[in-house]
């Protein structure tokens, strides 16, 4: 069969699988949504959000683009942290980058990648931050994975900055953020257990931020 028209095939045979575990499955899902988690990740069709978490509809609610990036001017995801923190209320916010992203592999080429281009110098500029540390790194694999990490903590820092995220922190020191990164050859979540304060304490007096 072709794929296109097995797609809805698979969707009758998930939804009769569902309702044989739970015959209220999909009544209680309409009802309300209460997810813990905001997941913020990268686009690659690998690195399916609720998958590799092991979560069920209902559970995290996700933004995905290319590279997992917060950009500041970015109505999108900025519009999605804020219905997560103010109105969704979600407890954790999770960054999660992965080893082999394309997004982060061509930024690291000064190349002419047409329309990509703004979007990939957010990732440049995430280099330039960083640039003494990647720059030391001698194998150009081992160069490629810091970045991918040095990506997630920066788009963590763009988390911390935003004005929704910081006034809910103040009030109920929630929600914390944390930066991961998905191996894609092993299918292995790494928590990079990033320090947030610390993170913080060093931009603070540019930014103006408060703890998170
Ligand atoms: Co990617």
């Amino acid at each position: 069969m072709h794929l296109y028209r097995q797609i809805f095939e698979n969707n009758r045979k998930w939804v009769a699988s569902k309702i044989a575990q739970d015959a209220d499955f999909f009544e209680k899902l309409a009802a309300d949504q209460r997810p813990e988690f905001l997941y913020i990740g990268c686009s690659d069709s690998r690195v399916p959000a609720n998958e590799i978490m092991g979560l069920e509809p209902g559970e995290v609610f996700v933004h995905r683009n290319i590279a997992n990036l917060v950009v500041n001017t970015d109505l999108n995801v900025q519009s999605v942290i804020n219905y997560a923190v103010v109105h969704l209320q979600v407890s954790y916010i999770i960054i999660c980058g992965h080893y082999g992203c394309g997004g982060v592999k061509a930024a690291m080429l000064p190349k002419d990648l047409g329309l990509l281009n703004p979007w990939l110098r957010n990732i440049r500029d995430v280099y330039r931050l960083h640039q003494n540390e990647l720059d030391a790194i001698a194998g150009e694999q081992q160069r490629y994975d810091r970045l991918v990490e040095l990506n997630v903590l920066e788009q963590c820092i763009n988390v911390v900055k935003v004005a929704a995220v910081q006034q809910r922190y103040y009030e109920e020191q929630h929600p914390t953020v944390h930066g991961w990164v998905y191996d894609l050859h092993n299918g292995l979540l790494k928590d990079l257990n990033l320090d947030m304060e610390a993170e913080i304490s060093k931009i603070r007096k540019i930014y103006d931020l408060r703890s998170v």
